[in-house]
């Protein structure tokens, strides 16, 4: 007679079922909400926001049947799918993470605007001013914290049960999507999903004592990035754009975002202001001006970094040390320890 099946069993089982096209399981990414046995003696399995899109929805019910059913013998294997709205503008029941004293979040209505960048110049720049500093990054769609701290295989080791310590590099602690996800596969995570493996990031990551945890929204200004500002109670944001106009618009949008969420907004960095020509030292406003300036005044904001446009800033990124660290000498650089002092001086005393 086969074995009576406990709940243990079937969320044993659950492990064993990755999230289609990751390395990482379902229960592992917090959507498998509850496991409960039915009357008939089947089991009925809630998942809480898998995902919205269909083929992804079949595709782990199939993969659910097949480890309970085919591998476990587990009879009637019902599915039920709870879809959670975040609710906007709530402030209580968000965690502050043990240990770590400032949250800042580094956003931007517009992808491509540099975000990651100043976030890891700031990151490096927070560091070097002497503080403790963490990394967190959210970009899924577009992990960059390997490839800019230069990474290459390293993953964050297992600290027992599900805890795991951030990887550390170039005196960052850092945590990314990247770390966990496989390259090859297809950017198939929606909003909800995000949640999922954010909260996992927030809660699991042994973190340490932390001064500032810089996050890297992904670009947007949707569910992800509402969701993860309501998850963490942020400390203050700092909003990238470029100058033109197009990428204001966007920036704005980023900024009603925070509001609607109640983060305190630290200040508008103008990323990519003018190219400052290698040869003969003179400034193109390449990408117009005056935008960064228009957004702030139109918030109550103000500018409080402005990058130029300089090869070795992406140079850097890609070559897996940031300018700011890898080039302490480079006029940019003192343009990311400025930011980094700004950051730090807008946070309240605690
Ligand atoms: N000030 C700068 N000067 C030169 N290159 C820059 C500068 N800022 C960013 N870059 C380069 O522009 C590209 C986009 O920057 P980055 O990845 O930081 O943007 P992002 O806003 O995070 O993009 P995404 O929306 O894809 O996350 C990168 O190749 C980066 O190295
Ligand atoms: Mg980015």
């Amino acid at each position: 007679m086969a074995k009576k099946l406990i709940q243990d069993d079937i969320l044993a089982a659950l492990r064993q079922v990755n999230y289609p096209g990751y390395q990482t399981d379902i229960v592992a990414l917090g959507i498998v909400e509850e496991v409960a046995p039915a009357a008939d003696g089947g089991w009925t399995i809630t998942l809480r926001n898998p995902s919205e899109r269909e083929e992804i929805l079949r595709d782990i019910g199939g993969r659910i049947h097949h480890v309970l059913a085919h591998d476990l013998g587990a009879a009637k294997v019902e599915f039920r799918v709870r879809q959670i709205e975040p609710e906007l503008g709530e402030r209580t029941g968000r965690k502050r993470l043990d240990g770590v004293r400032h949250v800042i979040a580094v956003g931007s209505g517009k992808g491509g605007v540099g975000k990651s960048t100043v976030a890891a110049n700031l990151a490096v720049a927070l560091a070097r001013l002497g503080y403790k500093v963490g990394m967190l990054d959210a970009d899924i769609y577009g992990p960059s914290v390997p490839m800019m701290f230069g990474t290459g295989e390293e993953r964050p080791r297992g600290a027992g049960g599900k805890n795991f310590y951030p990887v550390e590099r170039h005196g960052v602690k850092l945590i990314s999507i990247g770390f966990f996800v496989d390259d090859r596969s297809p950017v198939i995570w929606r909003g909800p999903m995000v949640m999922g493996a954010v909260r996992q990031f927030l809660q699991d990551t042994l973190w340490g004592t932390l001064d500032f945890l810089v996050v890297d929204l992904p670009p947007g200004t949707g569910d992800a990035q509402l969701t993860l500002a309501q998850e963490v109670a942020l400390d203050g944001a700092v909003i990238v754009t470029t100058p033109q106009d197009v990428a204001v618009a966007d920036a704005l949008r980023a900024v009603r975002m925070f509001r609607q969420v109640h983060c305190p907004l630290i200040g508008v960095v103008e990323n990519m202001s003018g190219y400052v020509c290698p040869d003969c030292g003179e400034r193109d406003e390449i990408f117009g001006a005056g935008g960064a300036d228009q957004l702030a005044a139109g918030e109550g904001m103000e500018v409080i970094a402005r990058a130029p446009i300089v090869e070795e800033l992406r140079a850097a990124g890609d070559a897996g040390a940031p300018l700011t660290i890898a080039r302490p000498e480079h006029p940019a650089s003192a343009v990311f320890m400025e930011l980094a002092r700004r950051v730090a001086a807008a946070m309240p005393a605690d």
